[in-house]
């Protein structure tokens, strides 16, 4: 299949007026599936409501089945479509966050979506993207869309329509490009199904500020202990894997190097994950500056890219820096400790 390949700039006014767009939209009211950016990474969109668009999805991507996907909407009247009932602290954090980086679990109104978004599960997950050609796009189709994040499955999310063509030119209809994305984290997931919400995934929205709008939010113990079955199924698969492994290093600088220089003497070509702070200390063969530590946010809007750079460089073996585990932080840990298949050395 020839990929079609969209360039549009979304600072434009009347995204509606351009045809790149109306062609993307097109194809997904034919139950084709197109890449597009959303302020978190790029997600790769199918008609919510069509069998044959998410098998499309599932296939392009080689994701597991059994792993249900967010669906995105444009407009907040669109969720009584394919949800029951809203609870009030839902209501309350659609308000504040959306459109933005926030997943919300509700219960699911059956037979309203293709069975394979779901995964078969009672609940649904969705959120309203704050990207104008996300939203025009959606608003353009005037479908529920499913979107995962547009990778193959198990590498890092794309936050470039670059990073797209590299994982699925050839296997779907077409990529709107509209530049990087901002956050670079995929949004946080949240079930508002209980009493109390749960956060299944950490992301743009950091624990902090949803509590400052609804009081206590709960942590899915799975995501502080990895023996707990998780219950966001995607979080229980490896993901975001660079092909070299990666060690997160909880150290000094000074130990980090150190362990360069061993790597090295041994004849491995070495890459080291570090922020602006931190980057004239150490002598590594492929060094990947992910902004600043003093601003958790630029780390995470690049942390995606870092880890495909990586692969580029072909280095034999990755040491990463950590980071705390405060506001987008969180984030930030859950997707390096995922990428390194949890080897951390002390
Ligand atoms: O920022 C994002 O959320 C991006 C952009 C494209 O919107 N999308 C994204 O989708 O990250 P995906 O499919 O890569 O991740 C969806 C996550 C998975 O961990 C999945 O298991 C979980 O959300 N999820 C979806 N529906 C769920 C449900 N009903 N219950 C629990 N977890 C659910
Ligand atoms: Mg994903």
């Amino acid at each position: 299949m020839r990929t079609k390949y969209w360039i549009v700039d979304k600072n434009v006014d009347k995204l509606e007026n351009f045809p790149q767009l109306q062609e993307a939209a097109d194809l997904l009211r034919k139950n084709e599936v197109v890449a597009f950016p959303t302020e978190t990474v790029y997600g790769l969109g199918g008609n919510a409501q069509s069998d044959e668009a998410v098998e499309k999805i599932f296939a392009a991507k080689g994701r597991p089945s059994d792993n249900p996907l967010i669906v995105h909407i444009a407009k907040k009247e669109q969720l009584t479509d394919f949800v029951d009932h809203i609870p009030q602290t839902a209501n309350i954090l659609m308000e504040h966050f959306w459109p933005g980086p926030l997943t919300i679990i509700l219960t699911y109104k059956e037979g309203t979506l293709s069975q394979k978004t779901t995964a078969g599960l009672m609940t649904v997950g969705i959120r309203m993207p704050d990207h104008p050609v996300a939203l025009n796009l959606l608003e353009q189709t005037g479908l529920p869309i499913a979107a995962p994040s547009a990778n193959r499955s198990g590498k890092p999310s794309p936050t470039m329509a670059q990073h797209v063509k590299e994982d699925l030119d050839g296997r779907i209809a077409g990529i709107v490009d509209g530049g990087p994305t901002g956050v670079g984290v995929e949004s946080t997931v949240v079930d508002c199904t209980t009493e109390v919400p749960v956060i299944l995934r950490p992301g743009g929205v950091t624990k902090e500020q949803l509590e400052a709008v609804v009081g206590e939010v709960l942590l899915d113990p799975a995501l502080k202990d990895q023996k707990e079955t998780p219950k966001s199924p995607g979080m229980k698969y490896r993901h975001y894997a660079p092909d070299a492994p990666l060690y997160l290093v909880d150290g000094t600088k000074e130990q980090i190097q150190a362990l360069i220089e061993e790597r090295q003497q041994e004849g491995l070509k070495v890459g080291v994950l570090t922020t602006e702070e931190n980057q004239h200390f150490y002598k590594a063969d492929d060094l990947y500056v992910c902004g600043r530590r003093s601003q958790l946010e630029t780390v995470a809007s690049s942390i995606y890219a870092a880890l495909r750079s990586f692969d580029r460089a072909q280095v034999d073996i990755i040491y990463s820096e950590i980071f705390p585990n405060t506001g987008v932080g969180n984030a930030i840990m859950n997707r390096l400790l995922k990428a390194a298949g949890h080897k951390m050395i002390k």
